[in-house]
């Protein structure tokens, strides 16, 4: 029997368009684009799912900024996914926090694809700096910068190099973030001077054990994502979480290949990341 598309209700017609709209998020946003333009119904549905991820490059400055402008698009914003190297357009245009100051107000979570400075005007709840092209992150110099935001729930930072036993300025940091109920550290990347699996290993267990201590009972989860060279170190790192029976850590062995840049941008429209794939052992 074939489908008569016309006996559906239209509610259940829309959903499946809502779907579709949501999966081709993924791969084909020009495909996404012109759904939007097929009926005013449509367009309604594929709008809020086409801007709740705003990607900024160093080349569409000029887009983003139409988009900025536009409060009833801006309304859809949850995301902002930062890939524009450091300090380039469009976040040099002083105008757009200026003369709008509450763009930005639904923007939840910020995941940054480059080294940059943060846009003060920004006021997530989730930040995302894992894996910064060229910048190896020992993830609590950023001291700094968390302290300006004491409202995260969510940090998602690099893992401080297992290549020295003291890990500088962590329990510090999460002192100042008194609102985290989830870290999650990036493994993927190998220390110049690679430890011996033992010493790997003991570093760590101290690593996750002094952030549990210090969080003192505060943190929910506890997520290592480990890719790249550190697949490599994956039969250890299991080692240390299942010998530590902490229901709170997690653990996702990310082994797809590919552009890391492409895969987090497609990640964050997607809203696939640590918190999602990350699981219990
Ligand atoms: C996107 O969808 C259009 C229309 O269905 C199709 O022609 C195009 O090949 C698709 N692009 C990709 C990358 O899948
Ligand atoms: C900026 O460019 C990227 C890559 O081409 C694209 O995915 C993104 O949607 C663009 N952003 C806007 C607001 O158009
Ligand atoms: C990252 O940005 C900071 C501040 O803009 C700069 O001082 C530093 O040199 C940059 N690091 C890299 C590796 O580009
Ligand atoms: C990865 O993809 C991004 C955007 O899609 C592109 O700008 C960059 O050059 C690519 N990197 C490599 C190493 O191919």
């Amino acid at each position: 029997m074939s489908l008569r598309w016309h006996e559906l209700p239209i509610e259940i017609v829309l959903f499946i368009v809502a779907h579709a709209a949501r999966s081709a998020l993924a791969d084909n946003i020009s495909w996404l684009t012109q759904l939007s333009l097929v009926s005013r119904a449509f367009y309604d549905i594929v709008t809020p799912v086409l801007y709740a991820t705003l990607v900024v490059t160093g080349t569409n400055g000029t887009l983003v900024r139409a988009v900025t402008k536009e409060t009833r698009l801006m309304a859809y914003v949850r995301k902002v996914c930062l890939a524009a190297a450091s300090n380039s357009s469009p976040w040099q245009w002083y105008e757009v926090p200026l003369s709008n100051s509450n763009c930005f107000a639904g923007v939840d979570e910020v995941i940054f694809l480059s080294n940059r400075t943060f846009p003060s005007f920004l006021r997530p709840r989730r930040l995302d700096m894992h894996n910064i092209p060229g910048l190896n992150i020992a993830c609590f110099d950023l001291k700094g910068p968390l302290h300006l935001f004491p409202q995260l729930t969510h940090v998602y930072l690099a893992c401080p190099s297992m290549a020295e036993a003291h890990i500088f300025g962590l329990p510090e940091s999460l002192h100042q973030l008194p609102r985290l109920t989830h870290l999650a550290m990036d493994m993927s990347r190998e220390s110049l001077d690679p430890p011996t699996d033992t010493a790997f290993s003991e570093r760590v267990r101290n690593m996750l054990s002094v952030i549990l201590e210090t969080t003192d009972g505060q943190l929910e989860i506890l997520a290592l994502r480990v890719a790249g060279k550190m697949l490599a170190r994956w039969d250890s790192v299991v080692r240390v979480v299942a010998g530590m029976r902490d229901r709170r850590l997690r653990l996702w062995r990310d082994d797809r290949i590919g552009n890391t840049t492409s895969l987090r941008v497609q990640d964050a429209r997607i809203g696939r990341d640590v918190w999602t794939e990350a699981k219990q052992l």
